[in-house]
């Protein structure tokens, strides 16, 4: 039986976490945090001290990377056995992340690592390639998007709340700059997959975005 996919792509900080993961509830579905999973290699590469441009050794702990993920109603990922989740969403893991998710050679390896997660009832998945390269089969597809500004404030705000010092000017360069390396990569770079719905977030809140995407699923 054909597994359904729904596929939620777009750049960092349009809010596709938090309506990925409320669509999947709804729907009962399994779920795919993608960029997780690079941010997990991150992780293991910068704790081994590896140079950045060692594509070789970066593959190979990519594929010796064993990792768990419990989606319950927070993610909680274990790196060979051990909590890795509060150093998943820092800046320094998301753009390591973004620079060694450039490799084809990287991807490739954690390709099939992604393709598991297709399992029944469905799949909500989440990332940058999900309906253009990982589950390019896929019923339903959307790109969430919103102004870099918007996303910059939103991300501005988060760690303001949890007390963390941040700079909005910084933030807005950091997600430009983000959004260049992911959009301009030649293997599976971030874009609008063919038939995709294209939702700009910017003004909607985030009900209204989960009542769009759910009833494209009705
Ligand atoms: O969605 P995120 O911010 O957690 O992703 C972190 C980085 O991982 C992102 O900047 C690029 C990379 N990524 C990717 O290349 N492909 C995906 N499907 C998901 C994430």
């Amino acid at each position: 039986m054909q597994v359904p996919v729904l596929t939620i792509d777009g750049p960092s900080g349009a809010g596709k976490g938090t309506v990925s993961r409320a669509v999947a509830k709804l729907l009962g579905w399994h779920y795919l945090d993608s960029g997780s999973i690079y941010r997990s290699l991150a992780v293991a590469v910068l704790k081994s001290g590896l140079d950045l441009s060692d594509v070789a050794a970066i593959c190979r702990v990519a594929e010796a990377m064993s990792l768990e993920f419990d989606c319950g109603d927070e993610l909680v990922v274990k790196l060979g056995g051990a909590d890795i989740t509060s150093q998943l969403g820092t800046e320094t893991t998301g753009n390591t992340a973004s620079i060694i998710a450039a490799y084809p050679e990287v991807r490739a390896v954690l390709l099939q690592k992604q393709k598991d997660f297709q399992r029944l009832p469905g799949l909500v998945a989440d990332g940058r390639d999900m309906g253009s390269v990982v589950f390019q089969d896929a019923k339903i597809k959307v790109y969430l998007t919103a102004s870099a500004e918007e996303r910059a404030l939103r991300r501005y705000k988060q760690l303001i709340e949890k007390g963390i010092d941040a700079n909005l000017i910084q933030i807005t360069r950091e997600i430009e700059e983000r959004d260049c390396r992911d959009q301009q990569r030649a293997t599976a770079p971030l874009t609008v997959p063919e038939g995709a719905h294209y939702i700009d977030s910017s003004s909607l809140t985030i009900q209204q975005v989960i009542d769009q995407v759910v009833n494209l699923v009705d």
